[in-house]
C-alpha cells in the first residue's frame, strides 16, 4: 500500500507542489509517489540512462508551438534554435508549422538534417563567417538577417541567386533584463542603431546589390520579457522606420520580425509572457502605427526559443551527498551542475528542485542544491524545500531546463555532457547520447 493510498488527503498538496507554470503539463505523481512526465517516471529514466540526464516532453514542445499558432494565426512563428537545437526538436517544431532560426553553420546543418525546408530557415548572427554565409546561400535559406556593413559586402560576393534579407536594427528599447541578454538598446554589438548613419548606409548598400532583396526589418529586444508593451513600442518604432525607408528609397518593406525573448517562469510565482495579451498589444500597435504612417500592415514574425522548449525540459540528478554545516546551510550535492546548467553562473538564474523517486511527505528542510563542479558558485538551486531524510542515491528533478541548458552545456572538469531523453505517451527514447570520457579522449589528439 502506498503513502497516497493510506493518506489520500495528501493528493491536493502533491499537485500543488508541481506548479503547472513550471513543469510540463503532463507531470504527475504516480501511485507510488514518483514524479512522472509524459507517462514515464523520472526515477526510471535515472535508472535506465543514468544521471544527470535531460528529459524532454515532446507533447509539451508541440503544445507550446500550437499555443503560438493559435494566439498569432496570421504571424510567422520562427523557433529560435539557439534555445535547443537538435534534430528531433527541429523536426517537431517544423511539423507544427513553425519556421526555424539558426545562428551558425552547425545549427543550419542540424535544421537541414531534420528536414526543415531551407525556405523556412532564417539565418542570424552578428559574426557570420564567410563559410557560414556560403553554407546558408548554398542551402537556399529563406532569409538572412544582415547585421553589419561588412556582411553586406561578403554576402554580395557570395550570392548566386536572389537572396531575401532583413536588416537588424536596435530600436533603443531597454527592457531592463540581465546585461548579458539586453539586446534592444542602441549601444550593443547586434545590428544597427535605429536612425543611425550606419543603418541608412546599410539600406543604401543593400539596395545597390541587385541580388539582395531587402524585404523587412528585424529587432530582438532581449530575454525574459514579460511586459508585452515593449513589443508594442517596437512595432511603433519599426513601422515608422519602414515608412521612412519607403519615403527615402521608394521601397515598400513587407516583413517585420520582432525577435524572441518571451519570458517563462523558472520558479512558481514568476512572471511569464501572456500570449493573449501580447497578441492584443501587437494588434493595437500595428493598427495605430500603420494608420499613423499610412503604411500597409507588414507580415509579423516572432522568434520564441525559450518559450517553446524551456518548460518541456527537466534535468534529473542523483544526490551524491547531504552536508549540514553547523550554523550554516544544508548542501545537497548532485552529480551534475554548471556543466549542464550554465544559467545560474551566467545570469544568476534561480531554479527549483524536487525529490522525484518518492513523494516528499514528512518533514522538510531548506537546502541548497550544489553542483559537483570545482567552483564555489556551482549552485543549481538555493532555498529549496527537500525531505529532511534525503539520502545519497535519491533522484532530484530540476524543472524548466529545456532551453539554454543543453545548448550552453560544457564538459568542464572533463565531465561529459548529459544525454537528452524524450518522453511521449508513456515511452522514452534517447535523442542525444551521453558524452563519454572516450569522446573527450578522441578529440584530444596531440602529445
Ligand atoms: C535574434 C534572436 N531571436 C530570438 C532569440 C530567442 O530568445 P528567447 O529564447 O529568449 O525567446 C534570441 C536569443 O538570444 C535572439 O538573439
Amino acid at each position: 500500500m502506498t503513502l497516497l493510498e493510506i493518506f489520500p488527503s495528501l493528493r491536493p498538496s502533491v499537485s500543488a507542489r508541481l506548479d503547472p507554470a513550471v513543469w510540463p503539463r503532463d507531470t504527475h505523481y504516480d501511485d507510488t509517489g514518483r514524479v512522472t512526465i509524459g507517462g514515464v517516471a523520472l526515477a526510471d529514466i535515472a535508472d535506465r540512462y543514468r544521471t544527470p540526464s535531460y528529459v524532454l516532453d515532446e507533447a509539451e514542445v508541440r503544445g507550446r508551438c500550437r499555443d503560438y499558432r493559435a494566439a498569432f494565426p496570421e504571424a510567422e512563428i520562427i523557433y529560435a534554435g539557439k534555445a535547443l537545437m537538435i534534430r528531433a526538436v527541429a523536426d517537431w517544431v517544423s511539423q507544427e508549422g513553425l519556421s526555424v532560426d539558426v545562428c551558425s553553420a552547425g545549427e543550419l546543418a542540424i535544421a537541414l538534417a531534420a528536414g526543415v525546408p531551407a525556405q523556412r530557415i532564417v539565418m542570424h548572427g552578428n559574426g557570420k563567417t564567410s563559410d557560414e554565409l556560403r553554407a546558408a546561400v548554398a542551402a537556399g535559406v529563406g532569409r538572412i538577417v544582415v547585421d553589419s556593413l561588412a556582411e553586406i559586402t561578403l554576402l554580395s560576393a557570395l550570392v548566386t541567386r536572389r537572396q531575401r534579407v532583413l536588416l537588424r536594427l536596435s530600436p533603443g528599447i531597454d527592457v531592463h533584463g540581465h546585461p548579458a541578454v539586453r539586446t534592444g538598446v542602441l549601444d550593443q554589438k547586434f545590428g544597427f542603431p535605429m536612425g543611425s548613419e550606419a543603418a541608412a548606409e546599410a539600406v543604401t548598400r543593400i539596395l545597390r546589390q541587385p541580388a539582395l532583396e531587402l524585404i523587412g526589418l528585424h529587432c530582438h529586444l532581449g530575454s525574459q520579457i514579460h511586459d508585452p508593451d515593449h513589443y508594442g513600442e517596437a512595432v511603433r518604432k519599426l513601422v515608422a522606420e519602414m515608412a521612412a525607408i519607403r519615403r527615402d528609397h521608394g521601397l515598400l518593406l513587407t516583413h517585420l520580425d520582432l525577435g524572441g525573448g518571451h519570458a517563462v517562469a523558472y520558479r512558481g510565482g514568476e512572471a511569464q509572457m501572456n500570449l493573449t495579451e501580447l497578441a492584443e498589444v501587437l494588434e493595437d500597435a500595428l493598427d495605430a502605427a500603420c494608420a499613423r504612417q499610412r503604411f500597409p500592415r507588414p507580415r509579423i514574425a516572432m522568434e520564441p526559443g525559450r518559450a517553446i522548449v524551456a518548460r518541456a525540459g527537466v534535468t534529473v540528478y542523483r544526490v551524491v551527498s547531504v552536508k549540514r554545516i553547523d550554523g550554516g546551510h544544508t548542501y545537497v550535492t548532485v552529480d551534475g551542475g554548471m556543466g549542464d546548467n550554465a544559467r545560474v553562473a551566467l545570469y544568476g538564474a534561480r531554479h527549483s528542485a524536487v525529490v522525484a523517486n518518492r513523494h516528499p511527505a514528512g518533514p522538510l528542510i531548506t537546502a541548497t542544491v550544489a553542483g559537483r563542479f570545482c567552483e564555489a558558485g556551482d549552485v543549481i538551486a538555493a532555498d529549496v524545500r527537500l525531505p529532511v531524510d534525503l539520502r545519497p542515491g535519491e533522484v532530484l528533478a530540476v524543472p524548466c531546463t529545456g532551453a539554454y541548458h543543453h545548448s550552453l552545456a560544457s564538459c568542464y572538469n572533463s565531465v561529459g555532457r548529459p544525454p537528452i531523453i524524450a518522453v511521449a505517451r508513456g515511452r522514452d527514447r534517447e535523442l542525444v547520447r551521453r558524452e563519454t570520457v572516450d569522446d573527450l579522449l578522441r578529440r584530444d589528439i596531440g602529445r
